[in-house]
């Protein structure tokens, strides 16, 4: 993706928060001169992956297969009892834009629909051997009642409602209806290694520099100032 792709769908980002009334953390708007001045006080940020994540899982569709996500917290993924054993995102889904097929293998997270259109989430179970198993219907806990799905089948959440993905449960999720803002309450995220993609793509986008930054994403931190 490019720089300015990046600097405009956090801003859009921003905007939609706004008018959702979401209110994020100061880090949220530290600028790279900003970050050039922020010490070791500031190693929670940097560590735990906290922060601005764009992603287009590599295939240069952002439109149709893509995410805008801000963790707010999280614990350390090889340590989470000592540091904190959950995690906090908040997402933005475009209207017909689709977060692909994956399950977690450590991750056990809850999807909330905060607000916008439908959040609607395909489900599939895996068997052992990581495939998805169309034999048996899911069962899922939707707003804490336990719901029988078809394999494949969907779940649709209005504003309010959520659902719980257990690991292992392959998921897919887009909007219709409009934009969604989308919670994720969960276990200790580690996206560089908890992620198991039905079709193989990367978690994270390659970057072409054809601006500056003006948000680092959550693993470009510079490292902390001296003194
Ligand atoms: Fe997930």
């Amino acid at each position: 993706m490019k720089r300015s792709e990046l600097n405009q769908i956090i801003e859009d980002g921003i905007e939609f928060l706004e008018a959702c009334n979401f209110h994020l953390p100061p880090f949220a708007f530290w600028s790279p001169e900003k970050w050039a001045q922020k010490g070791p006080r500031c190693d929670q940020i940097r560590t735990r992956a906290l922060g601005w994540d764009v992603t287009d899982f590599g295939k240069g569709q952002f439109e149709k297969l893509g995410l805008l996500l801000f963790t707010l917290r999280n614990g350390e993924p090889k340590d989470p009892y000592k540091t904190k054993p959950y995690c906090e995102k908040i997402m933005i889904l475009r209207e017909g834009q689709r977060c692909p097929t994956h399950f977690h293998w450590q991750k056990v997270e809850d999807i909330i629909n905060r607000a916008g259109g439908k959040l609607v989430i395909r489900l599939l179970d895996s068997d052992q051997n990581e495939q998805p198993r169309m034999s048996e219907p899911v069962k899922v806990s939707v707003d804490a009642v336990i719901t029988e799905v078809p394999a494949g089948g969907v779940v649709s959440l209005e504003p309010g409602q959520s659902i719980c993905l257990s690991r292992g449960l392959y998921h897919e999720f887009w909007a219709e209806g409009g934009a969604v803002l989308a919670g994720e309450v969960s276990s200790v995220n580690d996206d560089s290694a908890d992620n198991r993609f039905l079709e193989p793509m990367p978690r994270f986008p390659e970057i072409e520099e054809d601006e500056p930054a003006r948000h680092y994403l959550c693993g470009e931190y510079p490292p902390a100032k001296e003194g």
